[in-house]
């Protein structure tokens, strides 16, 4: 992959833009993921000297946010500026370089989301019409699916709408599209959601609904105040209305002139589509110049799935901020995870990857040569004196580090980036250990044995230098400290002078006093993947457990699927409450009944077969005594589908139907719903 900002000189401006986050749910390790790998590639083109603007924000309208508040018994305003501060502290706890951050119920976006919707109306690319069809709340997107069929995407159940709506003409912009992506190859990346995005677009684009009746939670369409503009529509356009779109001030106008259009929008693969069809056919229409690119990142994955507020497996950034550290958390992401394809993330794993390569690799080796500076020369760097083959050698493969973590970090390979520094690394320390300048042998004159040190030691700081240069964007806070170690001042001075921008073997000047040696990276201990897997535990009982209007509470409150039957069996039974990660343990699925029968000498249990719509298996019921077999064929019915298989009477039965317990003697009644619901589906 590349960025198209690579294109030599330029303007030397460059636009970065992470997605807006909805503020439905607090932040979680997935989002941090894309921000941590924004602010990277920030902070490494502000030091290449390009004028640099990064973007974050929190994206707060919507049904979803409008349904999440009610059920947080808050105002959607109160709630979405809850969530979105938790965003914002966070980003500033992790110390992400954001030049702005934008809520989408701010007025200057509301003024742009309306100038783009007037401007469209204007030039004749949307109209009025009338829409019925299915609508996935979770994604906030119309589906292609028949009325009651789960959503294509998330498999979430969709809803049926008919409304009075305005439409934009996406159908006109088939062929643009296509051509665009032609003569712009790079625009999406990498290639494979390409030609994902291009057969879409070949499958056939359908007008667009861009404004919703039925709720209020939303910009209003301008002139027409009972339709809110599409959620994605007024997400989408943050990008620029953030830079000053729809602005009148002058120096907006100058900002937008200067970044507009984006290099890079940072996006999760899973909405794509929206920012490579979507967006590209808004702006075309609107005459407006398309970002230079798109790209896709893969998912962070916990347990084997996308790390997610529904799926119930979040961690969060501040448990690993707390134990780690942040520098530990952003090499983790960016070293574990191969850009552009999912990556699983383990506290064990980050915990191997954070000793091996940051306490014993980099931090032991920054550690040992400051050490000996200050032992042998008195905490002055001495001079090298001529090279010999062994410090030619490390001068050489430093040169070319420098060239290939410069080609591997532009391609966004910045696993492979990390890789080449770390070789780098591991050669410093295989040389140090080879000429042990700790070591006098005894037919050595003190003479050359204190040229060899400064030989030696002089060489390993130089390649220091180059590494910490190198990994700044990366580990920022760890740099700045070995730059300052090292006697050169603040690194982030040396970005803005262009000092790093020209890094090359040989700038360490002889004479340089370092400073005293700090602990870098202390040794994890054993329990620390123990106390981070219990912060995560601790974090989960107290979203459940909190009931008062604090910020804790309006989260818990947004995941009442969950938090209502603990909280209620814990009044009603002292039931000991569980986490989310156990509750998710539970697979409850949708089954349909297609056979049912008694089962002989048994008056209790009945043989049902029930369809899961991805296979059919034997389930025995105690429900003989309330239920006839016959009046149980077709019937949806609630089941533990992932429940160790068990013998009963000589039979199999794989699987548990969920009952309510009535009465003194426990009759069972069946769950069910009041909606048809598909078989297959899962409760959460
Ligand atoms: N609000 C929309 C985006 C609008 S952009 C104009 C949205 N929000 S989101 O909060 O659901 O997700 C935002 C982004 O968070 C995703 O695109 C993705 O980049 C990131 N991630 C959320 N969970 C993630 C993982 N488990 N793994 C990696 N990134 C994921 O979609």
């Amino acid at each position: 992959m590349s960025s198209s900002a690579n294109s030599p000189e330029k303007n030397k401006s460059f636009y970065i833009t992470t997605p807006i986050y909805y503020v439905n749910a607090r932040p979680h390790l997935g989002h941090a993921y894309s921000t941590i790998v924004c602010d990277a590639i920030a902070r490494r083109k502000r030091s290449q000297g390009y004028a640099t603007w990064f973007l974050t924000g929190t994206d707060e309208h919507g049904q979803k946010i409008e349904r999440s508040a009610e059920k947080a018994g808050r105002t959607p305003g109160e709630f979405a500026a809850a969530i979105s501060g938790e965003f914002r502290g966070l980003w500033d706890r992790m110390g992400i370089t954001y030049d702005d951050f934008i809520r989408t119920t701010e007025p200057r976006h509301k003024r742009g989301v309306q100038q783009l919707f007037a401007e469209l109306r204007a030039k004749g690319f949307i109209y009025k019409g009338s829409y019925t069809g299915q609508y996935c709340v979770s994604d906030e997107a119309f589906v292609e699916v028949p009325p009651g069929a789960p959503c294509p995407d998330c498999g979430r159940t969709t809803e049926t709408i008919s409304e009075e709506n305005y439409f934009f003409k996406l159908s006109a912009f088939e062929r643009r599209l296509l051509e665009f992506y032609e003569a712009n190859p790079g625009f999406i990346q990498p290639e494979a959601r390409r030609n994902e995005v291009i057969a879409f677009v070949r499958g056939g684009l359908k007008d667009l609904s861009v404004s919703r009746t039925s709720f209020s939670w939303g910009i209003p369409v301008p002139g027409d105040e009972k339709h809110v503009v599409y959620v994605w529509m007024d997400a989408l356009a943050n990008y620029m209305t953030a830079l000053g779109y729809g602005a009148d001030s002058p120096e907006l106008k100058a900002r937008f002139e200067q970044f507009w259009p984006a290099d890079v929008h940072l996006v999760g693969k899973e909405i794509i589509r929206f920012h490579c069809v979507y967006w590209p056919a808004f702006l075309l229409a609107a005459g407006l110049p398309v970002p230079k690119s798109v790209v896709a990142n893969g998912w962070l994955l916990f347990d084997k799935a996308k790390m997610s507020k529904s799926v119930g497996n979040i961690v969060r950034a501040e448990t690993v901020l707390e134990v780690l550290g942040g520098d530990a958390l952003r090499y983790f992401l960016m070293r574990e995870v191969s850009f552009g394809h999912d990556g699983n993330f383990t506290f064990e794993a980050l915990v191997q990857r954070y000793n091996g390569d940051l306490a014993n690799g980099y931090g032991n080796l920054v550690s040992r040569v400051v050490n000996m500076v200050h032992k042998y020369f008195g905490g002055v760097l001495p001079d090298a004196g001529a090279m010999g083959p062994a410090e030619a050698a490390i001068a050489g493969q430093a040169t070319e580090t420098i060239l290939e973590f410069g080609a591997q970090f532009e391609a966004m390979d910045f696993s492979r980036a990390l890789e080449t520094v770390w070789a780098l690394v591991g050669a410093v320390d295989g040389y140090l250990t080879a000429a042990a300048p700790w070591k006098k042998k005894p037919d050595v004159t003190d003479e050359d044995f204190a040229a060899m040190q400064a030989r030696v030691l002089a060489t390993a700081a130089e390649a220091i230098r180059v590494i910490t240069g190198l990994v700044h964007p990366i580990l920022p806070e760890s740099a700045a400290k070995v730059w300052r170690q090292l006697g050169l001042g603040e690194i982030e001075d040396a970005a803005k002078s262009g000092e790093l921008k020209r890094l090359a073997w040989g700038g360490l000047q002889a004479g340089t006093r370092l400073n005293e040696p700090a602990p870098l990276f202390p040794r994890a201990e054993k329990d620390a993947v123990e106390r981070m897997e219990n912060l995560e535990k601790d974090n989960n009982l107290t979203a459940v457990a909190a009931a008062s209007g604090t910020e804790a509470a309006v989260v818990a409150v947004a995941e009442p699927v969950v938090a209502s039957p603990v909280v209620e069996a814990v009044k009603h039974e002292g039931i000991a409450q569980i986490g989310i990660d156990d509750f998710v343990k539970v697979e409850l699925r949708v089954a349909q009944i297609l056979v049912a029968e008694r089962v002989p000498k048994a008056d209790k249990l009945l043989r049902l077969e029930v369809d899961l719509g991805y296979e059919q298996r034997q389930i025995l019921a105690g429900i003989a005594q309330y239920y006839a077999p016959e009046a149980l064929i077709g019937r949806k019915v609630v089941i533990v589908a992932n429940l160790a298989p068990r013998k009963m009477r000589g039979l199999e039965s794989n699987g548990m139907l969920l009952a309510a317990s009535v009465g003194d003697e426990g009759a069972p009644v069946l769950a069910g719903f009041l909606e048809d619901v598909p078989v297959g589906a899962r409760l959460r």
